[in-house]
C-alpha cells in the first residue's frame, strides 16, 4: 500500500553548454543527442513516466528550445506520415498531456545548483524527482521506478548511487555511506555525508551519485544561499550534503546499467549496447562489429 504522496513532478537541468561535445553540441541541445534513434532526452521522460511522474520541468538556455519541441505536436510531419500510410506510433512517447511539459530558463549556466534553483516556483511545496538526462540508466524496472519504491519506504531525500572503481571517484559526487537498511537486497542506505570531486584519499566510498534524485523542497531553500563549490559552479550536492541531520537522507544503489552518455566514451558505449541489444537490428550490428574488430 502507497504511505505516501506520490512524486509527480520532475526536474530536467538541460541548460549546460556541453562543451565536451563540441561541435556537435554548438547547435544541437546535448540532450538531443541519439542513442540509436532516440534522443537522451526521450529515454529520461520515458523513465520519469514510468515511475508515474506527470510534470516535466525543463531547465533550459539559449539554443535549447529543440528540446521543447520534441514533446509538441509536429502537424505537417504528422500530416504527411498519414497520407503516406506510415505507422505514427513511432512519435507516440514525444506526445504529452497538455500544460504537462513546462520550460524554464537559466539564463547563464552557474551550475547545477542553480538550474534546480531555477525551477522552484514550478516546483513549489513538494518533493520532487530529479534527472540528468546525459545519464542513461538502463534498468527493469528503471532507475527512478525504484528510487520510488524505496521512497515509499524511507521518505525524506533519496539518491541513487552506482560502485566505481576507486581511481575513478574524483569525478563525481561521492557519498559517505551509513547503515545498510533492512530489505532492498541492502542496496539501501543511511547517506552520513556527500562531497563532489574529492581526491581520491579524501573519497569517503566508491559510490557515486548517479545522476536520479527525490528531494524535499527544503532543498530550493538550501540553494538559495548556496555558495560556489568545485568548478566555480552552485553544486547540488553542496546543497543536499548541508540538508544531512536536518532531513533523513538515504541512497539506493541502482540495480541496472548506467552510461555517462555526457563523455564521448560513454555515447558510443551506451549507442553499442542498445544497439547490440535491439530486436530489429542486433545481429547486424554484432557482425559489423566484429567485422570492424578484424580489420
Ligand atoms: P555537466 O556537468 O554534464 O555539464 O552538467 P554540461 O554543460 O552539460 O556538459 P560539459 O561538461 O560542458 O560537456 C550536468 C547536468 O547539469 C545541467 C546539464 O545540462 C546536465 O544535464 N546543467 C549544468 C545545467 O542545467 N546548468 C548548469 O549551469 C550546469
Amino acid at each position: 500500500m502507497t504511505k505516501r504522496k506520490p512524486i509527480k513532478k520532475a526536474v530536467f537541468p538541460v541548460a549546460g553548454l556541453g562543451t565536451r561535445f563540441l561541435p556537435a553540441t554548438k547547435v544541437v541541445p546535448k540532450e538531443m543527442l541519439p542513442i540509436v534513434d532516440r534522443p537522451l532526452i526521450q529515454y529520461a521522460v520515458d523513465e520519469a513516466r514510468e515511475a508515474g511522474i506527470e510534470q516535466m520541468i525543463f531547465v533550459t538556455g539559449r539554443g535549447k528550445t529543440a528540446i521543447i519541441d520534441h514533446f509538441d505536436i509536429a502537424f505537417e510531419l504528422e500530416a504527411t506520415l498519414r497520407e503516406r500510410e506510415k505507422a505514427l506510433a513511432i512519435l507516440e512517447p514525444t506526445h504529452a498531456v497538455p500544460g504537462h511539459i513546462i520550460a524554464v530558463r537559466q539564463q547563464v549556466p552557474l551550475g547545477l545548483g542553480h538550474a534546480i534553483w531555477c525551477a522552484r516556483a514550478i516546483v513549489g511545496d513538494e518533493p520532487f524527482a530529479i534527472f540528468l538526462p546525459d545519464e542513461l540508466m538502463i534498468g527493469s524496472p528503471g532507475c527512478m521506478k525504484q528510487m520510488v519504491d524505496a521512497y515509499d519506504d524511507v521518505g525524506g531525500n533519496l539518491i541513487s548511487v552506482l560502485e566505481v572503481p576507486r581511481e575513478d571517484v574524483s569525478s563525481y559526487g561521492v557519498i559517505d555511506p551509513g547503515a545498510a537498511l533492512p530489505g532492498f537486497d541492502g542496496r539501501l542506505t543511511e547517506v552520513k555525508g556527500l562531497i563532489e570531486k574529492p581526491p581520491i584519499e579524501q573519497a569517503p566510498s566508491n559510490k557515486i551519485i548517479s545522476g536520479r534524485y527525490i528531494l524535499q523542497p527544503e532543498v530550493m531553500r538550501t540553494l538559495e544561499n548556496q555558495e560556489k563549490g568545485a568548478g566555480g559552479e552552485i553544486q547540488l550536492t553542496d546543497a543536499m550534503a548541508r540538508m544531512i541531520g536536518t532531513q533523513p537522507f538515504h541512497a539506493v544503489t541502482f540495480a541496472g546499467r548506467r552510461f555517462d552518455c555526457g563523455s564521448k566514451l560513454g555515447f558510443v558505449e551506451a549507442t553499442l549496447a542498445l544497439a547490440l541489444e535491439r530486436e530489429d537490428m542486433g545481429t547486424d550490428v554484432r557482425a559489423m562489429a566484429q567485422r570492424l574488430l578484424r580489420e
